[in-house]
């Protein structure tokens, strides 16, 4: 608790957390009465001093909903967009509360109760404007806060590529682990080529018996600081219709391959006292996923076990992440057996990932995936939830494996 506490209000002035805690109250217990229970003929809403009443009013509140959940979420967050926002709000609120008294009462009464509300939001505005730096991290670079050395499970396509440029291109030194050792040599070439750093290729079936175990061996002579976990499968088709074999490897590769790669090189980061475990999960692993049923299990497993691994390793210095990404556009589909369908590219999923690591346990890549994961998990209700699912997976799995 007093972690989560610290966590929650620390690199940010005491002023800014009473504004983000009234914003939290504001987007989570009053917006929500004011909307939906408060009598439409009690209802007075405001915005740069003009007062709306009525069904006007309710209209008027959710541009304010909106807002103060944008807040909330931007202070906590320490989003960089609220260097703008958040001094534009205040003065939007300092020239309502100039203005509104003098509507409302006129003459110089109005003028003295203007300025009165006015000032101390002009003065927020001012401290907004001048702790706007508060919104920046300065984190420094991936290598000098994890280390030299990264090692990138499924780095022969997809979302393990991106991140293999993504590290590379910052100066990191990368472990490339998949089956196909071609794909890897040539990604190897290009990463040597392009960005100056040494690469080692492991080509290894992470599902097989003591797979992670030889790749973990192979690298004892580096300290690895960032283990990607990314290698997965997915598998579409009702459960009583797929084959055990394939469902078992899925489990292998997606579940066991992290939990003994990370048990081998979570120990030096430890006693180093810096590095990160990245582990891709899926918001898949958020709900049950009819059609996609071990799957989403396995994700689900991923989802738990790395977001534990940041509440352990908080105070030992070492980071981790679970990457949730939503459909995104690599070989996946194809080797799962699903109906080609639209998604996100590879190198924007990364990127969240990237932007995220070190600041909370997971994070879900693109807007409306979060919106979706979140609005399944935490609003509907679990029949609801796997009901729905179920329609839009049979949109994606053959007709046969339905
Ligand atoms: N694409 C999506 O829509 C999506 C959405 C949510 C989450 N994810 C997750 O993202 C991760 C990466 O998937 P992706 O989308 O990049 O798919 P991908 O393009 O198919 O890449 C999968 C990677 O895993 C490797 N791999 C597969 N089986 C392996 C094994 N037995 N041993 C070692 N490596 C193995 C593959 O290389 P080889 O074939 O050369 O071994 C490949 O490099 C997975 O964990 C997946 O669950 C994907």
């Amino acid at each position: 608790m007093s972690d989560w506490l610290h966590d929650l209000f620390s690199g940010r002035p005491w002023w800014m957390n009473i504004v983000m805690v009234f914003c939290a109250f504001m987007a989570f217990i009053y917006m929500p009465w004011d909307i939906f229970w408060k009598p439409v003929e009690a209802d007075q809403e405001v915005w740069l001093g003009v007062m709306f009443t009525g069904w006007a009013a309710k209209f008027a509140a959710l541009p304010h909903w909106y807002l103060y959940a944008a807040l909330a979420y931007g202070f906590r967050r320490r989003r960089s967009w609220m260097r703008i926002l958040a001094p534009l709000y205040a003065a939007q609120v300092a020239i309502g509360m100039l203005l509104w008294p003098n509507f409302q009462y006129g003459s110089w009464t109005g003028f003295f109760f203007g300025l009165v509300a006015g000032i101390p939001f002009a003065l927020l505005t001012l401290a907004f404007w001048n702790a706007r730096d508060h919104f920046v991290h300065r984190r420094g670079s991936l290598r000098e806060r994890y280390g030299d050395w990264a090692l990138i499970t499924g780095a022969s396509a997809g979302i393990g590529l991106e991140f293999a440029r993504a590290l590379a291109r910052d100066g990191i030194h990368c472990v490339l682990v998949a089956r196909r050792g071609e794909k890897l040599e040539a990604l190897a070439a290009e990463l040597r080529e392009k960005f100056q750093v040494e690469v080692r290729v492991e080509a290894e079936d992470l599902a097989s018996p003591g797979g992670p175990d030889r790749v973990a061996d192979a690298v004892a002579d580096i300290e690895v600081g960032i283990l990607v976990n990314n290698a997965g499968i997915g598998y579409a088709g009702r459960f009583d219709k797929q084959d055990v074999t394939r469902l078992t490897d899925m489990v292998n590769l997606n579940c066991l391959a992290p939990v003994l790669l990370t048990s081998r090189l979570l120990p030096g980061m430890r006693d180093r006292h810096r590095g990160a475990v990245i582990m891709t999960g899926s918001v898949a692993g958020r709900q049950p996923l009819p059609l996609h049923g071990v799957y989403s299990a396995t994700k689900a497993f991923d989802l738990h076990l790395g977001e534990a691994i940041w509440a352990e390793m908080r105070s030992e210095g070492v980071d981790a992440l679970v990457l949730e990404p939503g459909p995104t556009l690599t070989e996946f589909q194809e080797v799962a057996g699903e109906l080609q369908h639209s998604g996100a590219s590879a190198s924007s999923v990364v990127d969240a990932a990237l932007d995220a690591l070190g600041l909370q346990p997971s994070v879900v890549a693109g807007w409306w995936n979060w919106v979706r994961a979140n609005a399944a998990s935490r609003f509907a209700s679990r029949p609801l939830v796997a009901y729905a699912a179920r329609f839009i997976m049979a949109m994606q799995t053959p007709k046969e494996m339905r």
